[in-house]
């Protein structure tokens, strides 16, 4: 588990941001826009910013808060893994100021375990919880998506000006990184870079002022095992080897950069756009198959927000189908069995949702890591120094070392026909496997860290859903991701667990661990006993997505088309995760902004 308990403390720093009665935030009551977004997180609230910001009137319905009202762990770097939201398990500590508190179905796949999956509740959404790592996906995952969406637009080359449009990059300072055994190249020509533009993006991208150094070592022991360090980075459109990831950190205050701190807080002093947070949408009306609005309620008071142009949905993976099938779109069987009028039949709607998983081998080694150094008391004080004074040392970092490979030749050897044929038809360039550095406190006798190296499965083939068990909002949508109940997914998991392993037995290591392997252990050996070790303790990575899936063929399952508008029904359009048309490789939020902005240039363009 990457995340740590005991940071209690940290939730009672409460710190009010704004004031309230600023005409941003309206009064609840029915009003008109001529666009309504139901959902202020990561996609919603650029969307919402980018059409404001041309002069549209544009609402925004969230149903939390403000993020930055928790204080420290939202937004220091450091605590990103110690979140409480993060705990996978069923007995989570609630913390309902940032999390939707959804509790899956059990997993047949996973030892039948039920899993929190957190999803941030507030605006910025998940981009105001997660880890912060920001990279792209590949030029031949693009290709695919535009195939599957049936248009062009969404080619790498295409997509592209999305990405920079969205960010600005600021590149190391390698004085405060002053870490030189963990210097690099980067490709510094697909970013908007900090002070090179003043037409960059919101969104703040760099690179930490801290090197764990911990993640040195993974560096050295995923090299010996074939992933090089890239001299390209992640950015560009390949993901191959390994490299210190960027992060959506603003490195002038060492702090999370989300959808609110960026967009939202550029668009609140620059646009008319208004926010309806603590305001809970429950459905979208129409007329005449035409979204006309959306019923939603502020502390009890139900109210009408008419949309005379659009409604947009970005509210996420879980609940952007919730929301569809609440207003008549989705399975007719099922919204029938409910007593919910069938504005659009779309069999679609919660079905094919894809969830990367993860799960780690972990063993003692010598160096100190983030999570060392921040549970260290004899450490505290000159670190906070450093953080405040500077903005460096390991509260300004998430961590951050990366590595992407399709299996290689050998541990491929024993898959069957139907696997190889499976991963055959993934995009050329499409890495199959993620392996990620992270650490924990050590415990002492010369294990200063508990080193974790893990391996996520990039792209699942097992199938989940998202379903709704009545007609009431009040109800959380039933979600079951369906973790490894294709067999090739059982495969790929027992071969990258090997791999792992085998980067932690290179003989360059002996000197930096300590003692045998601490979990799962030596006595893990067989393939039987390694897929019943991933069974018991994978946990999401919580890039769930495809729910609503962007495609070509309503009747084939797709919910969007390659404008993001729902197939059946006039003004209505889903973008967030839940209507990209599959997994990408590695980790969404970036690509999540862009297709917002892209969306957006797509609406300002008439289409
Ligand atoms: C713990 C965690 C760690 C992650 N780490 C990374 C990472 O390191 N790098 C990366 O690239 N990605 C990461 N991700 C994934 C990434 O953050 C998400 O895929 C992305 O933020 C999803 O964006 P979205 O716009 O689809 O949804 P969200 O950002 O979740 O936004 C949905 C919004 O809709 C609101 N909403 C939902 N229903 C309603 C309703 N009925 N009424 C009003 N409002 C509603 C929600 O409150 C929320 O604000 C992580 C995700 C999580 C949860
Ligand atoms: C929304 O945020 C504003 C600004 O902080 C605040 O004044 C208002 O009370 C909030 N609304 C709700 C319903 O919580
Ligand atoms: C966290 O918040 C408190 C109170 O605002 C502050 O004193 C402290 O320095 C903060 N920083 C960290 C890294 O905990
Ligand atoms: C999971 O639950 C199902 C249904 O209750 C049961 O048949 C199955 O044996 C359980 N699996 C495990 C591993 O416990
Ligand atoms: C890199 O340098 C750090 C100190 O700055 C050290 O702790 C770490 O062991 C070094 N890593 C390797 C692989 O030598
Ligand atoms: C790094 O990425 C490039 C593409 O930019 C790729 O050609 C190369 O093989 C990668 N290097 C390693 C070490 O994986
Ligand atoms: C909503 O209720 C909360 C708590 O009861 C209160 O603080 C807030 O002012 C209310 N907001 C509005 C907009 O009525
Ligand atoms: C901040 O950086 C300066 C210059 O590198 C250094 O001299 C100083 O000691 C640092 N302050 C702290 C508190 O670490
Ligand atoms: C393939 O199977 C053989 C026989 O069971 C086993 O010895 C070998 O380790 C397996 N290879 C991989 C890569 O799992
Ligand atoms: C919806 O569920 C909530 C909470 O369970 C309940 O209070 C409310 O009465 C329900 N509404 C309807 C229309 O059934
Ligand atoms: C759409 O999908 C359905 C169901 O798979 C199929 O019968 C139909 O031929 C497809 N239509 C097109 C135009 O491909």
């Amino acid at each position: 588990m990457l995340f740590s308990a005991g940071v209690a403390a940290l939730l009672a720093l409460a710190v009010p941001v704004r004031s309230s009665g600023s005409s941003a935030f309206p009064a609840p009551g029915d009003a008109s826009y001529e666009y309504v977004v139901v959902g202020g997180g990561t996609a919603g609230l650029a969307i919402a910013v980018r059409l404001a910001a041309s002069g549209k009137s544009v609402a925004v319905v969230e149903a939390g808060g403000w993020a930055t009202e928790m204080g420290n762990i939202t937004t220091v770097p450091g605590y990103a893994f110690s979140d409480p939201v993060l705990a996978p398990v069923e007995d989570f500590p609630p913390v309902p100021l940032l999390d939707w508190e959804l509790l899956s179905q059990p997993q047949t796949g996973a030892n039948n375990r039920s899993i929190h999956y957190a999803a941030g509740k507030t605006l910025g959404g998940s981009s105001s919880i997660n880890t912060m790592a920001y990279h792209r996906p590949t030029k031949q995952t693009h290709q695919r998506w535009a195939d599957v969406a049936g248009h062009e637009s969404y080619t790498w080359d295409n997509m592209l000006q999305f990405f920079e449009k969205s960010t600005t990059l600021t590149p190391p300072d390698w004085q405060k990184r002053a870490t030189p055994n963990a210097t690099f190249t980067f490709d510094p020509t697909v970013f908007c870079l900090s002070g090179k533009s003043s037409s960059c993006g919101p969104l703040q991208v760099s690179y930490s002022n801290w090197v764990d150094p911990t993640n040195t070592w993974f560096a050295v022991a995923l090299n010996a095992v074939g992933l090089g360090s890239n001299s390209t980075g992640f950015n560009s459109g390949y993901l191959s080897g390994g490299a210190y990831t960027t992060e959506t950190v603003d490195p002038s205050t060492a702090t999370r950069s989300s959808s609110q701190t960026s967009y939202l807080d550029w668009g609140l002093r620059n646009t008319q756009i208004k926010v309806y947070n603590g305001t809970l949408a429950s459905k979208v009306l129409f007329t005449s198959g035409k979204a006309t609005g959306v019923s939603v309620s502020t502390n009890g008071t139900a109210y009408t927000l008419t949309a005379t142009r659009e409604v947009i949905l970005s509210a996420g993976t879980f609940h952007s189908p919730q929301l569809l099938m609440l207003s008549g779109i989705g399975p007719r069987a099922l919204l029938s069995s409910l007593g919910i009028p069938v504005i659009s039949d779309l069999p679609g709607v919660g079905q094919n949702l894809q969830d990367p998983i993860f799960f780690s081998v972990q063993n003692g080694v010598t160096t100190p890591s983030l999570a060392s150094e921040l549970a260290n008391p004899n450490q505290a004080a000159a670190i906070l120094a450093e953080y405040v004074s500077n903005k460096t040392g390991p509260y300004s970092s998430p961590g951050g070392y990366i590595a992407f490979e399709k299996l290689p030749a050998a541990s491929r050897a024993n898959f069957s026909a139907r696997t190889s044929a499976l991963l055959a038809a993934l995009p050329s360039d499409a890495p199959e496997i993620e392996y990620l550095a992270g650490s924990f406190a050590g415990t002492g006798d010369g294990v200063t860290t508990i080193g974790d190296l893990s391996a996520a499965i990039l792209h699942p083939f097992s199938r989940g859903s998202v379903t709704i068990r009545s007609a009431n909002i009040s109800d959380p949508p039933v979600i079951d991701m369906g973790w490894l109940t294709d067999a090739a997914d059982a495969e790929v998991a027992v071969a990258a667990f090997k791999r792992v392993r085998q980067a932690w037995s290179s003989p360059l290591l002996d000197d930096w661990k300590v003692g045998p392997e601490v979990k799962p252990g030596v006595s893990v050996q067989t393939d039987a006993q390694i897929l019943d070790y991933v069974r018991e303790n994978a946990i999401p990575i919580w890039h769930a997505c495809a729910t609503n899936a962007m495609g070509t063929n309503a009747s084939a399952g797709a919910v969007v088309d390659w404008r993001a508008k729902v197939f059946g029904v006039d003004g209505l359009r889903v973008v967030d995760a839940s209507a990209l048309p599959f997994a990408l490789p590695g980790h969404p939020q970036a690509t999540i902004y862009a297709f917002a902005e892209k969306i957006a240039a797509s609406i300002l363009a008439g289409n």
